[in-house]
């Protein structure tokens, strides 16, 4: 792939390539200076050194390695275009070192960038801020109007809304430090709008002056690397302190860790635990009881968190019985999937209140797949396939079936993770003895296949790897296809994901 038109002839010639959603954030970060003194991609001496010790070679701190990972075409050039997913030229590589990384041996090139434009970016991209595009700490209220001290800016990066507590315990903070807040909502690119607009719509009960600057920053690492990034990023826009739960040595700008917090159910306010009676401290709602209640479809207390964050909960997490879901069959030719997935979405149009999109195996193979072979690669893509689709399907809040062979363990895992990034995602292994499935023969495959003429035929002579992670398993030749249908209702029933009829 070379890069597309409308660049300057010296660089129309030079390889492209489209880095994965993490690389593209890295590229972001490094080009608009937030991972500074990082100018570029790591090699290897620095990305070995910051793995095993969280250092630059030079001996700078460094938490994370920020790498480029190519296939092995590409580590023969010494400039390339860096794309987003459109093919958009972002930035030019210059090459410095093509390694090969110890764990993986997957390539990886170095090098600084220069930038050709600034990547396009999606919901809320007016908010989005480069370091040196932020106003000065020192906004509406100076320090010579009796306001901020110092040029103090708190900031708060984070991945979650943020509720009643935290933000009584920004407030505090920040007023202690006599300093600007400046939150960034990390983006992971998983419900990054929700998380924006949950921070947006508490803006009112932060202090006066708070700026909000979504930052791509998906999680990597362990926990304390992660920190150790957020700090960096924060010094990078100017912030003197972090806010943080828990401590930590060695940040690039001190960490702030709030003092505990609770909710006094006498005066119904939330404030400093030292301040509250300790029988007035009511209990926090904790993560498993706010999903039950999001899942349930209940409201979230209001003592814990203010509406709008509890509308953007609920809709980043809508209830059971109206959040999309994928039940994807997977079993020999002849077990049965075809038959139990139509049932099914019979079932589901005849009660109402789901909308359903059937992708049986042989149907996909003449429309979505056709031309795809029964190779492995091919199987795979073909699968792949289905999982866009069901994952699309599944974000709309509708209810997918699928009903391919699917033989291979990895790739049913790989749909298992792109549907749950939209919703929920059921495994029922139709598990029918392959004698029974032979037996059956309705197509006349299994014959041909034996006799040597159809090749690569599942489970005559190609793999079936059997499910380990199946939500359900249904024998089709002991049981009625009606009963099979029965026991993946009554699975979604007691899921939550039907109601009881
Ligand atoms: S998968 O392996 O890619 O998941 P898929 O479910 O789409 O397979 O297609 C399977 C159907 O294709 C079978 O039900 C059968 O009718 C037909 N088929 C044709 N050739 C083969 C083969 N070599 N192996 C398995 N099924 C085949």
């Amino acid at each position: 792939m070379t890069a597309e038109a409308g660049l300057p002839d010296t660089l129309r010639d030079l390889p492209g390539w489209a880095p994965d959603a993490v690389e593209l954030a890295d590229l972001e970060l490094l080009l608009a200076g937030v991972y500074r003194p990082l100018t570029g991609f790591l090699g290897s001496f620095d990305a070995a050194m910051v793995i095993a010790g969280g250092r630059l070679a030079d001996g700078t701190p460094w938490p994370v390695p920020v790498t480029l990972a190519v296939p092995k075409e590409l580590t023969a050039h010494e400039r390339l275009v860096l794309q987003d997913p459109e093919g958009v030229p972002l930035a030019v590589l210059k090459v410095t070192e093509a390694w090969q990384d110890p764990t993986s041996q997957g390539w990886r090139l170095a090098g600084p960038l220069e930038p050709l434009r600034s990547p396009a970016h999606g919901p809320f991209h007016s908010l989005r801020r480069r370091p040196d595009e932020l106003d000065p700490v020192d906004g509406p209220a100076a320090p010579a109007e009796g306001g901020r001290a110092a040029g103090n800016r708190l900031c708060v990066a984070t991945r979650e809304p943020l509720h009643r507590k935290q933000l009584g315990q920004i407030r505090q903070v920040a007023e202690q430090l006599g300093a600007q807040v400046l939150v960034l909502p990390l983006l992971s690119g998983e419900h990054d709008e929700s998380l924006v607009r949950a921070l947006l719509g508490v803006r009112k009960e932060l202090p006066e002056g708070t700026r909000i600057v979504p930052v791509p920053l998906p999680p990597r690492g362990d926990h304390e690397r992660d920190l150790l990034l957020r700090a960096h990023v924060a010094a990078a826009y100017g912030a003197t302190h972090l806010l943080a739960e828990q401590e930590m040595e060695g940040t690039a700008i001190p960490v702030v860790v709030p003092e505990p917090w609770a909710y006094d159910a006498d005066v119904e306010i939330w404030r400093p635990v030292a301040r509250i009676e300790p029988d007035h401290v009511q209990a926090e709602l904790t993560a498993e009881r706010l999903g039950e209640l999001l899942d349930a479809g209940e409201p979230v207390p209001d003592w814990f968190t203010p509406p709008a964050v509890a509308a953007e909960l609920a809709r980043a997490r809508p209830p059971k019985h109206s959040r999309g879901v994928t039940v994807f069959f997977t079993g020999l030719s002849g077990s049965g999937k075809s038959t139990v997935a139509r049932g099914l979405a019979d079932a589901l149009v005849e009660r109402g209140g789901r909308t359903v999109t059937l992708l049986d195996g042989d149907v996909v193979r003449r429309m979505l797949s056709a031309g795809l072979t029964f190779s492995k690669a091919d199987r795979d893509l073909n699968i792949r396939r289905i999982g866009f689709v069901a994952a699309e399907i599944t974000r709309h809040g509708g209810v997918a079936i699928c009903a391919p062979i699917a033989p291979y363990a990895a790739t049913r895992a790989e749909v298992r993770r792109m549907v749950s990034a939209a919703g929920d995602f059921i495994l029922v292994h139709v598990s029918t003895p392959l004698e029974e499935c032979e037996r059956r023969d309705r197509k006349g495959l299994y014959a041909k296949a034996r006799a040597g003429q159809i090749p690569e035929f599942t489970g005559i002579s190609d793999p079936y790897e059997v499910p380990d992670d199946a939500d359900l398993v249904l024998d089709t030749s002991a049981m009625a296809p009606d009963e099979a249908v029965g026991r993946v209702l009554e699975l979604m029933v007691a899921g939550g994901w039907l109601r009881t009829e």
